[in-house]
């Protein structure tokens, strides 16, 4: 399935010069979203993870799903702050600035075969600071999955494991 009609390019945001991809519109369409969820799984299905990792917040929306989808856990990595008990951390760059992602100690991941799940692969900042920390716990990152990728910042050389994408855009 083409998902480009269900993807809004909104210009100018958040601010001037750049394009915003919108999944919302994907989201909103029950046949569409089930025609994204069936496709991510069928691609993470390929590497018979033992749990999937979404990305907070836009790739929990998919990350659910393709794990029941698996009969399979997910986990997930959030911004730093949101998450109860020990964690470990991780920060990247931003444009302007940086972020914080953190995952929980106690998740059982050593050893595990992890597949990644976000909306969005643009310089690939998030996901590298994600596979760093689950390469931390001890798990191997055998793929990451988005609906969109924006081929033209080569995010996907920052990654390890294999990479796939529903649309992409230069
Ligand atoms: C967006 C998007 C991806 C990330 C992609 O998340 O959902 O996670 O940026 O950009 P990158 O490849 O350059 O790192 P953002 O943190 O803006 O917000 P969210 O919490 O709504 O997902
Ligand atoms: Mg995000």
């Amino acid at each position: 399935m083409n998902f480009d009609q269900h993807i809004a390019k909104v210009p100018a945001f958040p601010k001037p010069g750049i394009t915003f991809y919108d999944i919302s519109p994907i989201l909103e369409d029950p046949a569409v979203a089930r025609q994204a969820v069936n496709t991510l799984s069928e691609l993470a299905a390929r590497y018979q993870p033992d749990v999937i990792i979404g990305l907070d917040a836009r790739g929990f929306l998919f990350s659910l799903p393709v794990a029941l989808a698996l009969d399979i856990g997910t986990i997930m990595v959030r911004k730093a702050g949101k998450l109860p008990g020990q964690v470990i951390e991780r920060s990247y760059a931003l444009e302007y600035g940086e972020a914080t992602l953190a995952i929980q100690t106690e998740r059982d991941l050593h050893g595990k075969r992890v597949v990644i799940i976000d909306d969005l692969l643009a310089t690939g900042g998030t996901v590298s600071a994600a596979q760093a920390l689950i390469e931390q716990v001890g798990a191997t990152v055998v793929a990451s999955l988005f609906v969109v990728e924006l081929t033209g910042l080569n995010g996907r050389a920052r990654l390890s494991g294999d990479v796939h994408a529903l649309q992409q855009y230069e």
